[in-house]
């Protein structure tokens, strides 16, 4: 027994001083930024959301409808619109995802206890009761005051269909159709932004080849009408993860029909659709692993856009990563509903996305992180009447500085994070300005490392500079319905201005924002 204590003892000893010395001393880090040259503006929709037809996204997430003991509005779920409205959601899209592909406009619209009953068969076969249709969620856009964004259904759906539902939502003509929509109690037309042509029509859209889709894409997108002085926007899908071939074909065929083409991206741990990796519980390999694959998005997006530069120089199309984020097993018997947890890993993963998208502002004028809501990396769960905020919603709001701001190039050189013979960045940064306050995000992915951070501010006389940071004390920190207040944001305390430089400490596995005024 003696003998057991005191090798237990002796691990503890040689585990303690690992501790010690496997933290690493801080790194210094030179960077710079001159504010004179902020030019391409951050598009707002950059900060786009995604919701689904799929487990406890719609129903039970946002919609808990009329009779709900849960508070609401008018159906809608309360403290999840509250939540929401803080992070300024600019665009939404809707109804899916594979769903689109499957999803007929009218089984939505009318008396709610007149719709029927269909079936979900990309999302566990479950029922639909339609009682989320078109009206309600055009009604939450508008209590969101953000754009729509309609995916159309290519797949399973016909051209006459997809004509006459862009017509009912925005026409404000004495057609049957649009006094339909009166008579189904909305008087004025929407405003609809963004309309999708179908979705991964490459699989779940119709496993089509990209040709086929090209051609049926052009077929639709000639019936996509502006009515009424709306005027909508279209957008062609393009493939999940790499495919240079598929989109190259896209991008050529419907460049002239398109005003914007779309990319999904899914990071796994793995890289592995059978067994992806669990959302918490995870070793250093897999917060490696996706850190690696959150930077690489940024090479595939430059492959895309070197296609597009080819066809359209003066960059009239854009690219929309309208499905992003992580994606890891399933939990529990949820599966169906891709419920998943978020860790302070999904925080660091998010915003390092978010400053490449910044970094390709001229080309990337949307994306939609998937979902909002109990589904995959999303920003809300919710179980009955609690509510919980992720790492990834924190991250959402800190960054709400840059929606719409102008983007500043900044100039630094990195010290890399090593595991197992393999590297990435350790830093990620970015910054824009608006309305003359200045602010900085600033990621450290390396979990063992703080960063001392030297930014020389070219161009721009700050007079004060304060800022939050988020992190804690192990990768894989979490809210839950038990502590719904383990991950959020604090004030930075060692944040400095001398001259036109700034100083901090960028803590290890950690995101920042500082902002900067005159
Ligand atoms: O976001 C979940 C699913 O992922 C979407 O329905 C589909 O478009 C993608 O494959």
């Amino acid at each position: 027994m003696i003998r057991r204590w005191s090798i237990c003892l002796l691990i503890a000893v040689a585990t303690l001083n690992c501790l010690s010395r496997c933290r690493a001393q801080p790194a210094r880090v030179l960077a710079s930024l001159d504010a004179s040259q902020a030019e391409t503006t951050i598009a707002p929709e950059i900060y786009g959301q995604f919701a689904e037809h799929l487990g406890g996204c719609i129903y039970g997430g946002l919609w808990v409808g009329e009779q709900s003991e849960i508070p609401h509005v008018n159906g809608y779920r309360k403290d999840v619109l509250e939540a929401l409205k803080r992070l300024q959601v600019p665009v939404l899209r809707w109804p899916g995802g594979c769903f689109a592909d499957d999803y007929h406009w009218r089984d939505g619209v009318g008396p709610r206890k007149d719709r029927p009953t269909t079936l979900n068969i990309y999302w566990g076969g479950v029922e639909d009761d339609n009682s989320f249709g078109t009206h309600e969620f055009l009604g939450l856009c508008e209590l969101l005051n953000c754009e729509a964004y309609v995916a159309g259904n290519v797949g399973s759906g016909t051209v006459e269909e997809m004509r006459k539902w862009v017509e009912y939502m925005t026409s404000d003509s004495n057609s049957s159709l649009a006094n339909l929509r009166r008579q189904h109690g909305r008087q004025q037309p929407w405003r609809v932004r963004y309309f999708g042509v179908g979705n991964e029509n490459w699989g779940c859209g119709g496993n089509m080849s990209a040709q086929f889709y090209s051609d049926l894409y052009r077929r639709y997108a000639t019936y996509v009408r502006d009515f009424s002085g709306n005027r909508v926007l279209k957008i062609a899908s393009g493939p999940s993860g790499r495919d240079v071939p598929w989109m190259d074909t896209l991008i050529r065929n419907v460049f002239d029909q398109a005003d914007a083409v779309s990319m999904h991206y899914y990071v796994l741990p793995t890289e592995d659709w059978d067994r992806k990796g669990p959302a918490t519980g995870f070793s250093e390999a897999d917060w490696f692993s996706v850190i690696r694959q959150s930077f690489a998005v940024e090479a595939l997006i430059e492959d895309y856009e070197q296609i597009l530069d080819d066809v359209d120089p003066e960059r009239r199309v854009a690219l929309y990563v309208d499905e992003w984020g992580t994606w890891y097993d399933k939990a529990d018997d949820r599966a169906s509903a891709l419920y998943q947890q978020n860790t302070l890993r999904d925080a660091v993963s998010a915003a390092i996305f978010l400053n490449i998208f910044h970094d390709h502002a001229d080309r990337i004028r949307m994306a939609n992180i998937a979902q909002v809501v109990n589904v995959l990396q999303a920003m809300i769960l919710t179980n009955e009447d609690s509510m919980v905020l992720t790492p990834t919603y924190h991250v959402f709001e800190m960054y709400r500085v840059h929606q719409g701001a102008k983007h500043i190039p900044i100039e630094y050189a990195s010290p890399n994070y090593v595991l197992e013979g393999k590297q990435v960045p350790s830093l990620s940064l970015t910054a824009s300005i608006r309305n003359g306050e200045l602010n900085v995000s600033l990621v450290n992915s390396n979990p063992q490392q703080d960063l001392e951070l030297e930014l020389k501010l070219v161009g721009y006389k700050s007079a004060a500079a304060s800022g939050r940071v988020l992190t804690a004390e192990s990768m894989d920190a979490l809210n839950d319905f038990q502590d719904a207040d383990r991950v959020h944001p604090a004030a930075i305390q060692d944040i400095s201005l001398q001259g036109n430089s700034l100083r901090l400490t960028v803590p290890a596995k950690s995101v920042s924002v500082v902002t900067l005024r005159p």
